[in-house]
């Protein structure tokens, strides 16, 4: 079945000085294993120190917060799918909350990210959720299954594509406010079911993250559920200590 994926986004922490500090910890006391992968996604410039860290181990695995659509170009500021892959990136994020409302991210930018990482030949890790005035509204569900569908729109062959999804509700990133176990296991499987209605049985294969003010108290609760295939972890994931609270677990 689906092995747990345990992911840390680090989010705008821990630059290179910092990034092989951490690594060294961590790797220290995070005896390789099989039955989990963890990922960790760094800030770009952090991702050749995370690469060549994990260089040794297949149980951890280096990624990036975001890329651009285009392969090269006229972009100042932005990276690619290929640079990141080049850089030792194997998967990469695609519409975390923060891109979406910070930076104004769109569903239609979003597909077209999902096709730059499959091309490249990295896994994307799809983020979907939904703001408190949303959930207010009812809209959740709608919502999500909005972004899942125009998400993966643009990239063909899904079924033979490297994929995962991340469920994160705005309200609960950053906030300290968790989803419960239910909450979050009611809209797994909304999702679950729209990827069997897109890919068939492949659609079983796809792990499911949960993310969202998750910690080292409510980890095992979370993952726990047999509709969360994992987590992807913000605040909690920045110091090797507290990361390897919850990537143990
Ligand atoms: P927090 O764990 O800090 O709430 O962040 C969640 C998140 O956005 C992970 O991608």
């Amino acid at each position: 079945m689906r092995r747990p994926v345990l992911a840390a986004n680090w989010k705008m922490n821990n630059g290179p000085t910092a990034a092989k500090t951490f690594m060294d910890a961590f790797l220290a006391g995070y005896k390789p294993r099989t039955d989990r992968t963890v990922i960790i996604f760094p800030p770009a410039v952090s991702l050749p120190t995370v690469a060549a860290a994990t260089s040794g181990r297949s149980d951890v695995i280096a990624g990036i917060q975001n890329i651009h659509w285009a392969e090269k170009g006229a972009f100042t500021g932005e990276v690619s799918a290929p640079m990141a892959a080049d850089a030792g990136a194997r998967v990469v994020l695609v519409g975390h909350s923060e891109r979406r409302h910070v930076f104004g991210e769109t569903d239609a930018q979003c597909a077209k990210k999902c096709l730059a990482a499959s091309r490249a030949k990295l896994a994307f890790m799809l983020c979907v959720g939904e703001t408190i005035q949303q959930r207010e509204a009812g809209e959740t569900e709608s919502l999500v299954t909005r972004q899942l569908r125009e998400g993966l729109s643009q990239t063909p062959n899904l079924i033979s594509v490297d994929f995962m999804l991340a469920y994160e509700p705005v309200w609960a990133i950053g906030t300290g406010l968790t989803a419960s176990a239910g909450d979050a296991s009611a809209i797994h499987t909304v999702l679950r079911s729209e990827l069997s209605q897109m890919i068939g049985t492949r659609g079983d294969e796809i792990p499911i993250l949960y993310g969202g003010s998750v910690n080292s108290t409510n980890a095992a609760s979370l993952l726990g559920s047999p509709e969360v295939d994992g987590l992807l972890v913000g605040g909690a994931s920045v110091e090797a200590s507290s990361w390897l609270s919850i990537a143990g677990i």
